[in-house]
Protein backbone atom coordinates (compact mmCIF):
# COMPACT_ATOMS: atom_id res chain seq x y z
CA UNK A 1 0.00 0.00 0.00
CA UNK A 2 1.59 3.44 -1.43
CA UNK A 3 1.96 5.55 2.33
CA UNK A 4 -0.38 7.98 2.60
CA UNK A 5 -0.12 11.84 1.12
CA UNK A 6 -2.23 13.74 3.20
CA UNK A 7 -0.16 15.11 6.42
CA UNK A 8 0.52 18.34 8.16
CA UNK A 9 4.04 18.99 9.33
CA UNK A 10 5.66 21.57 11.35
CA UNK A 11 9.32 21.84 10.37
CA UNK A 12 11.28 22.84 13.78
CA UNK A 13 13.43 25.56 13.87
CA UNK A 14 16.75 25.51 14.82
CA UNK A 15 20.45 26.04 13.98
CA UNK A 16 22.88 22.68 14.22
CA UNK A 17 26.76 22.82 13.73
CA UNK A 18 28.37 19.37 12.87
CA UNK A 19 31.64 18.57 12.41
CA UNK A 20 34.97 17.37 14.15
CA UNK A 21 36.30 20.24 16.09
CA UNK A 22 33.28 22.87 15.67
CA UNK A 23 32.94 22.91 19.53
CA UNK A 24 35.38 25.35 19.13
CA UNK A 25 33.00 28.14 18.03
CA UNK A 26 30.56 28.13 21.06
CA UNK A 27 31.80 31.87 21.01
CA UNK A 28 30.45 32.67 17.91
CA UNK A 29 27.61 30.82 18.80
CA UNK A 30 27.00 33.14 22.20
CA UNK A 31 28.09 36.23 20.27
CA UNK A 32 25.02 35.01 17.18
CA UNK A 33 22.58 34.71 20.33
CA UNK A 34 23.65 38.28 21.97
CA UNK A 35 24.62 36.05 25.07
CA UNK A 36 27.24 36.82 27.31
CA UNK A 37 25.90 35.26 30.73
CA UNK A 38 26.44 32.04 30.03
CA UNK A 39 25.43 29.01 32.55
CA UNK A 40 27.25 25.88 32.43
CA UNK A 41 25.56 22.41 32.92
CA UNK A 42 27.55 19.41 32.55
CA UNK A 43 27.91 16.29 34.79
CA UNK A 44 31.42 16.11 37.43
CA UNK A 45 32.41 13.28 34.76
CA UNK A 46 32.65 16.22 31.78
CA UNK A 47 35.89 17.90 32.93
CA UNK A 48 38.22 17.56 30.04
CA UNK A 49 35.73 19.67 27.53
CA UNK A 50 34.07 21.89 30.32
CA UNK A 51 37.81 22.80 31.27
CA UNK A 52 38.32 23.49 27.52
CA UNK A 53 34.96 25.41 27.19
CA UNK A 54 35.81 27.64 30.06
CA UNK A 55 39.39 28.29 28.87
CA UNK A 56 37.77 29.78 25.67
CA UNK A 57 34.87 31.57 27.11
CA UNK A 58 36.68 33.29 30.33
CA UNK A 59 34.16 35.46 32.02
CA UNK A 60 31.10 34.97 29.44
CA UNK A 61 30.71 31.36 31.57
CA UNK A 62 28.78 32.52 35.07
CA UNK A 63 28.54 29.37 37.05
CA UNK A 64 28.28 25.85 36.93
CA UNK A 65 25.75 23.51 37.62
CA UNK A 66 27.13 19.86 37.85
CA UNK A 67 24.13 18.02 39.99
CA UNK A 68 23.25 16.06 36.99
CA UNK A 69 21.28 13.32 37.45
CA UNK A 70 19.42 10.76 34.87
CA UNK A 71 15.34 11.71 34.45
CA UNK A 72 15.72 15.02 35.64
CA UNK A 73 14.83 15.05 39.27
CA UNK A 74 12.72 17.87 39.88
CA UNK A 75 13.91 19.11 43.01
CA UNK A 76 17.71 19.07 41.44
CA UNK A 77 15.78 20.77 38.44
CA UNK A 78 14.41 23.37 40.58
CA UNK A 79 18.45 24.40 41.81
CA UNK A 80 19.56 24.44 38.62
CA UNK A 81 16.71 27.28 38.11
CA UNK A 82 17.42 29.11 41.12
CA UNK A 83 21.41 29.39 40.67
CA UNK A 84 20.33 30.75 36.80
CA UNK A 85 18.23 33.64 38.26
CA UNK A 86 20.92 34.40 40.49
CA UNK A 87 23.67 34.58 38.13
CA UNK A 88 21.33 36.72 35.77
CA UNK A 89 22.58 34.01 33.13
CA UNK A 90 21.18 34.84 29.91
CA UNK A 91 21.45 31.06 28.16
CA UNK A 92 22.70 27.84 29.15
CA UNK A 93 25.29 26.09 27.09
CA UNK A 94 24.95 22.13 27.81
CA UNK A 95 27.87 19.71 27.78
CA UNK A 96 26.68 16.05 27.75
CA UNK A 97 24.44 13.28 27.50
CA UNK A 98 20.75 13.37 27.53
CA UNK A 99 20.45 14.10 31.08
CA UNK A 100 22.16 17.32 30.91
CA UNK A 101 20.84 18.67 27.80
CA UNK A 102 17.67 17.57 30.08
CA UNK A 103 18.30 19.83 32.87
CA UNK A 104 18.66 22.77 30.12
CA UNK A 105 15.23 22.22 29.16
CA UNK A 106 14.28 21.97 32.79
CA UNK A 107 15.52 25.57 32.78
CA UNK A 108 14.25 27.30 29.70
CA UNK A 109 10.52 25.10 30.37
CA UNK A 110 9.97 27.81 33.25
CA UNK A 111 13.34 30.66 33.31
CA UNK A 112 12.93 30.67 28.78
CA UNK A 113 16.56 31.15 28.60
CA UNK A 114 18.08 30.20 25.69
CA UNK A 115 20.11 26.59 25.05
CA UNK A 116 23.11 25.93 23.27
CA UNK A 117 23.28 22.43 23.17
CA UNK A 118 26.46 20.34 23.00
CA UNK A 119 25.13 16.63 23.01
CA UNK A 120 28.29 13.85 23.86
CA UNK A 121 25.95 10.74 23.23
CA UNK A 122 23.66 9.10 20.86
CA UNK A 123 20.54 9.97 23.15
CA UNK A 124 19.13 12.73 20.77
CA UNK A 125 17.00 15.51 23.33
CA UNK A 126 19.15 18.54 21.72
CA UNK A 127 17.17 18.00 18.78
CA UNK A 128 13.71 17.61 20.52
CA UNK A 129 10.70 20.24 22.34
CA UNK A 130 10.10 17.14 24.70
CA UNK A 131 11.10 17.58 28.42
CA UNK A 132 10.92 15.26 31.32
CA UNK A 133 11.14 15.64 34.51
CA UNK A 134 10.62 12.96 37.26
CA UNK A 135 9.04 13.61 40.69
CA UNK A 136 8.76 11.14 42.93
CA UNK A 137 8.42 7.67 41.20
CA UNK A 138 6.73 9.27 38.19
CA UNK A 139 8.39 10.70 34.69
CA UNK A 140 6.14 13.49 33.53
CA UNK A 141 6.93 14.42 29.71
CA UNK A 142 5.57 17.35 28.06
CA UNK A 143 6.13 19.44 24.92
CA UNK A 144 7.20 23.23 24.25
CA UNK A 145 9.26 24.88 21.70
CA UNK A 146 10.79 26.78 24.09
CA UNK A 147 12.62 23.96 25.18
CA UNK A 148 14.36 22.99 22.01
CA UNK A 149 17.84 24.20 21.85
CA UNK A 150 18.61 26.83 19.77
CA UNK A 151 21.96 25.68 18.76
CA UNK A 152 23.28 22.30 18.38
CA UNK A 153 26.78 21.68 18.32
CA UNK A 154 27.69 17.70 17.28
CA UNK A 155 31.34 17.64 17.34
CA UNK A 156 31.42 13.70 17.17
CA UNK A 157 35.59 14.16 19.15
CA UNK A 158 33.49 14.51 22.14
CA UNK A 159 32.12 11.00 22.09
CA UNK A 160 35.71 9.39 21.38
CA UNK A 161 35.39 9.27 25.05
CA UNK A 162 32.09 7.15 25.30
CA UNK A 163 33.26 4.07 26.50
CA UNK A 164 31.36 0.92 24.48
CA UNK A 165 29.07 0.46 27.63
CA UNK A 166 27.20 3.40 27.55
CA UNK A 167 27.76 3.83 23.66
CA UNK A 168 25.86 0.99 22.83
CA UNK A 169 22.94 1.23 25.02
CA UNK A 170 22.81 5.04 23.74
CA UNK A 171 23.17 4.28 20.41
CA UNK A 172 20.07 1.82 20.85
CA UNK A 173 18.53 4.91 22.19
CA UNK A 174 18.75 6.79 18.75
CA UNK A 175 18.34 3.74 17.03
CA UNK A 176 14.83 3.78 18.81
CA UNK A 177 13.97 7.08 17.72
CA UNK A 178 14.36 6.55 14.21
CA UNK A 179 12.04 3.55 14.78
CA UNK A 180 9.70 4.67 16.30
CA UNK A 181 9.31 8.11 13.99
CA UNK A 182 7.92 5.48 11.62
CA UNK A 183 4.61 5.06 13.25
CA UNK A 184 4.44 7.54 15.97
CA UNK A 185 1.22 9.66 16.20
CA UNK A 186 3.08 12.62 13.83
CA UNK A 187 4.77 10.57 11.40
CA UNK A 188 5.05 11.79 7.67
CA UNK A 189 6.89 10.94 4.24
CA UNK A 190 9.36 13.52 4.76
CA UNK A 191 10.24 12.60 8.17
CA UNK A 192 10.59 8.75 7.95
CA UNK A 193 13.38 9.34 4.61
CA UNK A 194 15.24 10.89 7.47
CA UNK A 195 13.87 8.16 9.80
CA UNK A 196 14.90 5.24 7.40
CA UNK A 197 18.38 6.76 6.93
CA UNK A 198 18.96 7.50 10.25
CA UNK A 199 18.47 3.70 10.96
CA UNK A 200 20.27 2.38 7.87
CA UNK A 201 23.83 5.27 9.55
CA UNK A 202 23.39 3.81 12.77
CA UNK A 203 23.34 -0.09 12.24
CA UNK A 204 25.91 0.21 10.25
CA UNK A 205 28.35 2.51 12.68
CA UNK A 206 27.04 1.03 16.38
CA UNK A 207 29.05 -1.79 15.90
CA UNK A 208 31.82 -0.13 14.42
CA UNK A 209 32.07 2.37 17.63
CA UNK A 210 32.05 -0.45 20.41
CA UNK A 211 34.50 -2.54 18.38
CA UNK A 212 36.94 0.10 17.61
CA UNK A 213 36.51 3.34 19.84
CA UNK A 214 39.24 5.45 18.39
CA UNK A 215 37.80 5.56 15.35
CA UNK A 216 36.19 9.02 14.35
CA UNK A 217 34.60 7.93 11.28
CA UNK A 218 32.49 5.54 13.06
CA UNK A 219 32.13 8.31 15.75
CA UNK A 220 31.40 10.45 12.95
CA UNK A 221 28.78 8.50 11.21
CA UNK A 222 27.00 7.48 14.55
CA UNK A 223 26.69 11.51 15.94
CA UNK A 224 24.97 11.98 11.89
CA UNK A 225 22.59 8.57 12.64
CA UNK A 226 21.46 10.13 15.94
CA UNK A 227 20.71 13.66 14.63
CA UNK A 228 18.78 12.45 12.06
CA UNK A 229 16.85 10.06 14.00
CA UNK A 230 16.25 12.55 16.89
CA UNK A 231 14.94 14.89 14.17
CA UNK A 232 12.64 12.34 12.89
CA UNK A 233 11.75 11.58 16.91
CA UNK A 234 10.95 15.40 17.41
CA UNK A 235 8.18 15.80 14.67
CA UNK A 236 6.77 12.26 15.21
CA UNK A 237 6.61 11.81 18.71
CA UNK A 238 6.74 8.26 20.52
CA UNK A 239 4.87 5.31 20.77
CA UNK A 240 4.72 2.96 22.67
CA UNK A 241 8.42 1.84 23.20
CA UNK A 242 9.35 5.00 24.33
CA UNK A 243 6.58 5.12 26.57
CA UNK A 244 7.52 2.07 28.11
CA UNK A 245 11.25 2.85 28.89
CA UNK A 246 9.55 6.29 30.30
CA UNK A 247 7.29 4.19 32.76
CA UNK A 248 9.94 2.17 33.57
CA UNK A 249 12.95 4.54 34.35
CA UNK A 250 9.89 6.54 36.32
CA UNK A 251 9.07 3.36 38.62
CA UNK A 252 12.90 1.59 38.85
CA UNK A 253 15.28 4.36 37.89
CA UNK A 254 16.65 1.91 35.52
CA UNK A 255 19.58 2.86 32.72
CA UNK A 256 17.93 4.84 29.65
CA UNK A 257 20.02 3.51 27.23
CA UNK A 258 19.92 -0.15 28.46
CA UNK A 259 16.11 -0.03 28.30
CA UNK A 260 16.17 0.84 24.69
CA UNK A 261 18.28 -1.50 23.57
CA UNK A 262 16.11 -4.11 25.43
CA UNK A 263 12.58 -3.27 25.04
CA UNK A 264 12.72 -1.85 21.28
CA UNK A 265 12.78 -5.58 19.42
CA UNK A 266 9.58 -6.35 21.62
CA UNK A 267 7.91 -3.07 21.22
CA UNK A 268 8.52 -3.56 17.47
CA UNK A 269 7.18 -7.24 17.29
CA UNK A 270 4.12 -6.25 18.75
CA UNK A 271 3.67 -3.39 16.62
CA UNK A 272 4.56 -5.34 13.41
CA UNK A 273 0.88 -6.37 12.44
CA UNK A 274 -0.35 -2.84 12.68
CA UNK A 275 2.95 -1.00 10.27
CA UNK A 276 3.17 -3.55 7.40
CA UNK A 277 4.12 -1.50 5.49
CA UNK A 278 6.42 0.65 7.00
CA UNK A 279 7.77 -3.09 8.48
CA UNK A 280 8.79 -4.25 5.30
CA UNK A 281 10.39 -0.67 4.23
CA UNK A 282 12.89 -0.93 7.58
CA UNK A 283 13.60 -4.41 6.88
CA UNK A 284 14.49 -3.52 3.25
CA UNK A 285 16.71 -0.85 5.17
CA UNK A 286 18.34 -2.76 8.08
CA UNK A 287 18.74 -6.26 5.86
CA UNK A 288 16.16 -8.62 7.71
CA UNK A 289 13.16 -8.52 10.07
CA UNK A 290 13.57 -5.56 11.95
CA UNK A 291 13.04 -7.29 15.21
CA UNK A 292 15.02 -10.03 14.77
CA UNK A 293 17.85 -7.53 13.40
CA UNK A 294 17.61 -5.39 16.36
CA UNK A 295 17.60 -7.29 18.96
CA UNK A 296 20.90 -9.23 17.17
CA UNK A 297 22.36 -5.39 16.75
CA UNK A 298 22.23 -5.07 21.07
CA UNK A 299 23.93 -8.36 21.41
CA UNK A 300 26.63 -7.67 18.83
CA UNK A 301 27.24 -3.84 20.84
CA UNK A 302 26.96 -5.99 23.96
CA UNK A 303 24.28 -4.31 25.28
CA UNK A 304 22.46 -5.22 28.88
CA UNK A 305 20.77 -8.56 27.57
CA UNK A 306 17.15 -7.98 29.85
CA UNK A 307 14.87 -5.90 32.08
CA UNK A 308 16.64 -8.21 34.80
CA UNK A 309 20.37 -7.25 34.02
CA UNK A 310 19.51 -3.82 34.23
CA UNK A 311 18.19 -4.29 38.16
CA UNK A 312 14.38 -4.42 37.66
CA UNK A 313 12.66 -6.17 40.42
CA UNK A 314 10.69 -9.24 38.98
CA UNK A 315 7.64 -8.21 41.20
CA UNK A 316 7.97 -5.13 38.84
CA UNK A 317 6.27 -6.33 35.94
CA UNK A 318 2.59 -6.49 37.77
CA UNK A 319 3.24 -2.75 38.92
CA UNK A 320 4.56 -1.54 35.26
CA UNK A 321 1.53 -3.26 33.36
CA UNK A 322 -1.27 -0.52 33.95
CA UNK A 323 0.66 2.11 33.50
CA UNK A 324 2.01 1.29 30.34
CA UNK A 325 -1.15 0.31 28.80
CA UNK A 326 -2.33 4.02 30.22
CA UNK A 327 0.60 5.60 28.78
CA UNK A 328 0.77 3.95 25.33
CA UNK A 329 -2.94 3.89 24.86
CA UNK A 330 -2.72 6.10 21.52
CA UNK A 331 0.16 3.66 20.24
CA UNK A 332 -0.88 2.63 17.12
CA UNK A 333 -1.62 -1.47 17.87
CA UNK A 334 -3.59 -0.69 21.55
CA UNK A 335 -2.13 -2.15 24.33
CA UNK A 336 -4.07 -4.54 26.74
CA UNK A 337 -3.01 -5.69 29.99
CA UNK A 338 -2.14 -9.07 28.98
CA UNK A 339 -0.05 -8.23 25.81
CA UNK A 340 2.30 -5.86 28.00
CA UNK A 341 2.74 -8.37 31.10
CA UNK A 342 3.57 -10.88 27.77
CA UNK A 343 5.98 -7.70 25.93
CA UNK A 344 7.59 -6.61 29.61
CA UNK A 345 8.31 -10.59 30.55
CA UNK A 346 10.45 -11.26 27.34
CA UNK A 347 12.28 -8.00 28.18
CA UNK A 348 12.52 -8.59 31.42
CA UNK A 349 14.61 -12.55 30.28
CA UNK A 350 15.77 -11.12 27.84
CA UNK A 351 14.35 -13.76 25.19
CA UNK A 352 14.12 -13.61 21.60
CA UNK A 353 11.10 -11.49 20.17
CA UNK A 354 9.62 -14.82 18.81
CA UNK A 355 7.55 -14.41 15.45
CA UNK A 356 4.19 -16.19 16.95
CA UNK A 357 4.40 -13.40 19.86
CA UNK A 358 3.43 -10.63 16.74
CA UNK A 359 -0.23 -11.92 16.08
CA UNK A 360 -2.83 -9.33 15.61
N1 LIG B 1 13.58 14.81 25.79
C1 LIG B 1 14.06 14.06 24.82
O1 LIG B 1 13.78 14.32 23.66
C2 LIG B 1 14.98 12.94 25.17
C3 LIG B 1 15.47 12.10 24.15
C4 LIG B 1 16.36 11.08 24.51
C5 LIG B 1 16.76 10.92 25.84
N2 LIG B 1 16.26 11.77 26.80
C6 LIG B 1 16.67 11.63 28.21
O2 LIG B 1 18.10 11.63 28.27
C7 LIG B 1 18.50 10.86 29.40
C8 LIG B 1 19.53 9.82 28.99
O3 LIG B 1 20.57 10.40 28.26
P1 LIG B 1 21.92 9.57 27.97
O4 LIG B 1 21.57 8.20 27.55
O5 LIG B 1 22.74 10.41 27.09
O6 LIG B 1 22.59 9.41 29.42
P2 LIG B 1 23.36 10.43 30.37
O7 LIG B 1 23.25 11.81 29.88
O8 LIG B 1 22.87 10.17 31.75
O9 LIG B 1 24.87 9.96 30.23
C9 LIG B 1 25.22 8.64 30.59
C10 LIG B 1 26.63 8.61 31.21
O10 LIG B 1 27.58 8.87 30.20
C11 LIG B 1 28.52 9.83 30.65
N3 LIG B 1 29.00 10.51 29.45
C12 LIG B 1 28.29 11.33 28.66
N4 LIG B 1 29.02 11.70 27.61
C13 LIG B 1 30.23 11.11 27.74
C14 LIG B 1 31.41 11.09 26.94
N5 LIG B 1 31.48 11.70 25.76
N6 LIG B 1 32.48 10.39 27.39
C15 LIG B 1 32.40 9.68 28.53
N7 LIG B 1 31.29 9.64 29.32
C16 LIG B 1 30.22 10.35 28.92
C17 LIG B 1 27.74 10.68 31.61
O11 LIG B 1 28.60 11.34 32.54
C18 LIG B 1 26.86 9.64 32.29
O12 LIG B 1 27.56 9.03 33.35
C19 LIG B 1 17.24 10.23 29.98
O13 LIG B 1 16.81 10.99 31.09
C20 LIG B 1 16.24 10.34 28.83
O14 LIG B 1 14.92 10.34 29.25
C21 LIG B 1 15.39 12.76 26.48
Amino acid sequence: MPAPLDFSYDALAGRVVFGAGSRRGVGGELDRLGASRALLIAGRAESAPVAELIGALGSRVVGRFDDIAQHVPVDRAEQARRQARDLDADCTITVGGGSATGFGKAIALTERLPQIAIPTTYAGSEMTPIWGLTTGARKLTGNDPAVQPRVVIYDPELTLTLPPRVAGPSGMNALAHAVEALYAPGANPVISLLALEAARVLCGALPRVVAAPADLEARTEAFYGTYLAACALAVSGTALHHKTCHVLGGLFNLDHGGMNAVVLPHALAYNAPAISGVYGRLGAVLGGDPAEVVFDLARTIDAPASLAALGMPEEGIDRAVAAVVDEASANIRRPDADSIRELLLDAYHGRRPRADRRGG
